[in-house]
């Protein structure tokens, strides 16, 4: 990776990625890709090169990747899963159309692909508990429908032409500096918001119901460290599951209560969010990430809660 390309880079995941990435290989090398009501501030504006890449702007796309002589474009253009829900043709656009665009211009400049697909791309009969890597995926909502076509898409250009696809399927991911906004997995984020704040927390997903998450720190590695695997060492490429933890909403609830004895935590379950949790996995086997690339998180969920409440104490309260 010398030039880099970050599409979706004022996103949750994008923004901080960007960041690492800059940190790691260089500002002046990777360029941070925004769509218009979405424009990059501070230090993310000011530390690299920025540029409006829309992916369903197919010829803009490939001049800023000639004028950058982009190798490695991270595409997370996406839109999550419970705002999916209200504009599917817009989630079709973006995650599939959108993602064809990518391949075309990775093909055509030779350039590598990281897309991300996530727990969403398995469904109600796929094996909940430990869910294997190779399993079935017959996901009912159209942010999952258009997951598991990025998986197959990626795969298919790697083998009919020779792209190097890689991806992970992430599960909810938790941060303190940029909000997800719409996804089913948003409350671990939230919960945390509300108990610095002193607030209730307000818990739209029922207890008992368990899904893999995980702190973005693990995350950013888990897609730096993929994309610089040794590519003779992977059997799999789109998409590797990967894990650090798995709760329930008690569970994330007493983790915080550990260390702010008074937070309260109601419920006031969402239907929609609920029946697309319900459908996940409780947990991921990621035993093949791990064997292939070495995949290994760093945060169990106590880390993660001591970090999450110290970082947004100190934002909160500036
Ligand atoms: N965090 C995502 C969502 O909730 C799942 O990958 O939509």
């Amino acid at each position: 990776m010398k030039n880099i390309l970050v599409i979706g880079a004022t996103g949750q995941i994008g923004s901080e990625l960007t960041m690492e990435l800059r940190k790691r290989y260089g500002n002046s090398n990777v360029v941070a890709g925004y769509i218009h009501n979405a424009e990059p501030k501070g230090e993310l504006k000011e530390s690299g090169p920025c540029e409006i890449v829309d992916v369903m702007n197919a010829e803009h796309l490939a001049l800023v990747v000639k004028k950058y002589a982009i190798d490695t474009i991270y595409n997370l253009a996406a839109l999550l899963s419970v705002v999916a829900e209200s504009k599917p043709t817009l989630a079709w656009k973006i995650g599939v159309d959108g993602l064809w665009n990518v391949l075309e211009v990775a093909r055509e400049n030779q350039c590598a692909v990281f897309t991300p697909s996530s727990i969403g791309s398995f469904g109600p009969n796929t094996p909940k508990v430990k869910t294997p890597q190779d399993t079935i995926q017959r996901p009912k909502t159209i942010y999952g429908i258009s997951k598991v076509t990025t998986e197959l898409l990626s795969d298919y250009y790697h083998l009919k032409y020779g792209v190097d696809t890689r991806s992970v399927r992430f599960p909810g991911i938790i941060s303190n500096i940029t909000l997800p906004g719409g996804g089913t997995t948003d409350y671990a984020v939230d919960i945390y918001y509300a108990a610095v704040k002193g607030e209730t927390f307000i818990c739209p997903i029922d207890q008992g119901t368990l899904m893999d998450m995980m702190y973005m720190p693990d995350a950013l590695n888990a897609a730096i460290k993929l994309m610089e695997a040794d590519p003779t060492k992977l059997i799999h490429r789109n998409a590797f599951n990967i894990a650090a933890m798995s709760f329930d909403p008690e569970i994330i609830y007493h983790s915080i209560r550990r260390r702010i004895p008074d937070f309260k935590m109601i419920y006031d379950i969402n239907p929609l969010k609920q029946k697309i949790a319900e459908s996940w996995p409780d947990s991921l086997d990621d035993s093949c990430a791990r064997a292939e690339w070495g995949w290994k998180p760093e945060y169990d969920l106590e880390r993660m809660t001591d970090d999450m409440l110290e970082k947004l104490s100190c934002r909160l309260k500036k």
